[in-house]
């Protein structure tokens, strides 16, 4: 079955290599892929008849050392599917945020558990101060979320934390946002999980990777449930290359950190938006103005602009764009102010 995870799209239209139309959905990096990763791929093709040996272990050792936490802490997974997969079978009832992101209520389904929803206010911040959570639950939380982009109050986390069996903490978009990691505290609480993506600061979402860190008793747990050499030799080749160059990691997330704002200001500028989010992420929210979005919709899709529509993410209404090279910012800023000319004078 093709999921449905967060594409929007039904059909993808493009092609690898079309550059002609810009990407603005997925939150990939806007700066290509990390030069030291390609590098040890290529190099590493001529051994591709060969099981991946060594490798897993190697990574394993690497992340442990980039994130600073013990070897026999870290798992790694294929992507966050993987991971909320494996963290499921350690809870009987699954939680997370709504709008939120859709991986965690699909996991579940799939995993026959039942799920309960984090219900969200208007500033996308938690209705209930109390969750009805007890032991069995595992608790979903991205910090920042997706697609809400924002982060939730410390406290509340550390109540829901001491309320559920399990926390799984989704970081990641860490390397973008304000709030403090909670991977100093996975030594001490069993019932903590945290999970840490190559798809966003390190610029490897082809490679379908993933590290579950947790407390050495849960990830001896889960081992066991692995397949053999679950990881393919070119995306352990590709993160072993980007963990070796952290100049790409602080490149990318300097970047994100600067062109964020710009893109945020050039939405709210854009007279056709009416409201917008910069959000802890490497996107921005946007909403456009009702009496205008079909038509810059429409504008935004003849100039081969994708962005993703949030109505089936919880947030009718909303965009999330994710945020681009200098060029593509100004490749859409010329988009909506083309769009914003041909609307009908009473309109502009
Ligand atoms: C909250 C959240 N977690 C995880 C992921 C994906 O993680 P990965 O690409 O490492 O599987 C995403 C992707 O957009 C996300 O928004």
């Amino acid at each position: 079955m093709v999921p449905s995870r967060d594409t929007g799209l039904g059909t993808d239209p493009r092609l690898p290599g079309d550059d002609s139309v810009l990407l603005m959905d997925w939150n990939e990096s806007p700066l290509g892929p990390p030069p030291s990763a390609v590098r040890r791929v290529i190099e590493a093709a001529a051994q591709l008849h060969r099981y991946p040996r060594g490798l897993m272990e190697e990574v394993t050792s690497l992340v442990a050392s980039h994130l600073t936490v013990s070897i026999d802490q870290v798992m790694l997974t294929a992507g966050v599917d993987e991971a909320i997969e494996m963290t499921l079978t350690l809870g009987q009832r699954a939680w997370a945020t709504e709008p939120g992101f859709d991986g965690y209520p699909d996991r579940a389904a799939v995993a026959g558990k039942p799920f309960n929803p984090i219900r969200l206010d208007v500033d996308w911040q938690p209705l209930d101060d109390q969750l009805a959570v007890s032991d069995g639950d595992i608790v979903f939380l991205a910090q920042p979320g997706n697609p809400t982009g924002n982060v939730f109050p410390e406290e509340w986390v550390r109540a829901v934390r001491k309320a559920a069996e399990y926390v799984f903490i989704d970081e990641t978009y860490f390397e973008f946002s304000s709030a403090p990691s909670v991977l100093p505290e996975v030594g001490c609480d069993p019932g903590l999980l945290v999970y840490r993506s190559f798809s966003k600061a390190f610029g490897l979402a082809g490679i379908r990777v993933g590290c579950l860190v947790a407390d050495a008793s849960v990830i001896g747990r889960l081992a066991p449930m692995r397949r053999f050499m679950p990881i393919d030799a070119v995306s352990l080749n590709a993160a072993a290359g980007v963990l070796a160059d952290p100049d790409f990691i602080r490149a990318l997330t300097e970047h994100v950190l600067a062109a964020r704002p710009a893109l945020a200001r050039l939405l709210a500028d854009s007279g056709v938006c009416a409201e917008v989010r910069e959000t802890e992420a490497n996107f921005v929210m946007a909403r456009l103005r009702p009496d205008v979005a079909d038509h810059v919709l429409a504008t935004l899709d003849r100039n081969r602009i994708q962005v993703r529509h949030c109505d089936s993410l919880g947030l009718p209404g909303w965009l999330r764009i994710s945020v681009g090279d200098w060029d593509d910012l100004s490749r859409l800023e010329a988009t909506l102010a083309t769009a914003k000319n041909h609307l009908p004078m009473e309109k502009r």
